[in-house]
C-alpha cells in the first residue's frame, strides 16, 4: 500500500519539488499552502492533494490534517518545510517582525506536529522532517534572527527524536545551504532599510559581502546550488536510515568540515575572516 506524506509550504522552492518527488516514487502527497487557489502543478497530479494550511493558523492544520486522513488513511511522513529568511542588523528587526518570524518558523513547526504526532503514536510509526537551515547550525552577519529560529527547531528535533524514537516515530532535521529557490533569495529586505543612519550604513556593508561568499561558497563546483538536492534529501530522509541532523549542498559540506576541524572558536574565528569585510572586522 502506498506511503502518504504530508507537507506544509508546498506552492514553491523545496516543498513544491519534494511533492513531485514523492509523487513520482508513488507516494501519496497532500501538499499543503496558503493560497491553493494559485497552484498550477501539482492540483494535476495523480495520487496529489492540494490543500489549503497556514502553519499559523491551527484551524487549517486540524482541517488538513483531517483531509488527508480521509483522503488516504494517515500520515506515514510530516516535511515541515514551510519558512521564511530575511536579513537584518540585530536592531532593525522590530518586536513584530521576530515574533512573526517565530511564529511561522518555530511555532509552525509544533502546530503541524502536535496535529500529526496522535496519528503516527496511533500506528506506532512515522518520521517527521523538519527543513532548517545551516543557519540552525552557525550564525552569519545580517541573519542573527533568522539563525536564531533555526537553531530552535535544531534543538527540538533533537529533543524530540529521543522522545518519540521508543515510539517507533522518527524525527529528523534537513539542513539546506544557500539555494536560489522561486522567493528565499528574492525577499525584498525592507528591514536593512530600518533605523539610523549609522545601522543602515553597516547593515548594508555587511550584507552585501554576505551575499557575495554566500553565492561563492554555494556554488563552489562552478554550478548554481540546485534546489533539486535538497527534495531529494528529504525524500532520502523519509526513505532511509539517516542521521538525525542532515545538512545538504556543497557550502554545506564545507562548513561541516571547517567545524569538524577544530574548536567552535577555531570555526568562528575562520567564518569570520570570510564572511565579515576586512574593513569591519578589524
Ligand atoms: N533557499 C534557501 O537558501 C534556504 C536555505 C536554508 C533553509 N531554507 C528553508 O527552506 C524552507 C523552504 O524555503 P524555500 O527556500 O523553498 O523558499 P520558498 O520558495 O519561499 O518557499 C517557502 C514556502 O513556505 C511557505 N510559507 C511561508 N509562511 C508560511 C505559513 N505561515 N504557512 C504556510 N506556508 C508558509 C511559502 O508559502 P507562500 O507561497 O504562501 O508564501 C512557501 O511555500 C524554509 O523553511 C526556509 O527557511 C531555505
Amino acid at each position: 500500500m502506498s506511503r502518504t506524506v504530508l507537507i506544509t509550504g508546498a506552492s514553491s522552492g523545496f516543498g513544491q519539488l519534494a511533492a513531485k518527488r514523492f509523487q513520482r516514487e508513488g507516494w501519496n502527497v497532500v501538499a499543503t499552502m496558503r493560497s491553493p487557489e494559485k497552484d498550477q502543478e501539482l492540483g494535476n497530479l495523480n495520487n496529489v492533494v492540494v490543500t489549503q494550511l497556514d502553519v499559523t493558523d491551527t484551524e487549517s492544520i486540524s482541517d488538513a490534517v483531517r483531509l488527508a486522513v480521509e483522503a488516504f488513511g494517515t500520515i506515514d511522513v510530516l516535511v515541515n518545510n514551510a519558512g521564511y529568511g530575511g536579513h537584518a542588523v540585530f536592531e532593525q528587526a522590530t518586536d513584530a517582525d521576530i515574533r512573526a518570524m517565530y511564529d511561522t518558523n518555530v511555532f509552525g513547526v509544533m502546530n503541524v506536529a502536535r496535529a500529526v504526532l496522535p496519528l503516527m503514536r496511533k500506528q506506532k510509526s512515522g518520521c517527521v522532517i523538519n527543513v532548517t537551515s545551516m543557519a540552525g547550525l552557525i550564525a552569519a552577519p545580517t541573519i542573527s534572527v533568522y539563525a536564531s529560529s533555526k537553531h530552535a527547531v535544531e534543538g527540538l528535533t533533537e529533543g524530540m527524536a529521543y522522545d518519540y524514537k521508543p515510539l517507533g516515530i522518527r524525527v529528523k532535521s534537513v539542513l539546506p545551504g544557500a539555494y536560489p529557490t522561486t522567493r528565499f533569495n528574492s525577499n525584498t529586505n525592507d528591514e536593512l532599510r530600518s533605523g539610523d543612519d549609522q545601522l543602515v550604513e553597516h547593515a548594508e556593508v555587511l550584507h552585501s559581502h554576505l551575499q557575495e561568499v554566500a553565492e561563492q561558497m554555494a556554488s563552489q563546483g562552478g554550478d548554481v546550488a540546485d534546489p533539486q538536492e535538497v527534495a531529494d534529501k528529504i525524500f532520502e530522509c523519509a526513505t532511509s536510515d539517516t542521521p538525525i541532523h542532515n545538512p545538504v549542498g556543497s557550502d554545506a559540506e564545507m562548513i561541516v568540515e571547517m567545524l569538524q576541524s577544530g574548536t567552535r572558536q577555531d570555526f568562528i574565528n575562520q567564518f569570520e575572516q570570510m564572511v565579515l569585510p576586512k574593513s569591519t572586522g578589524e
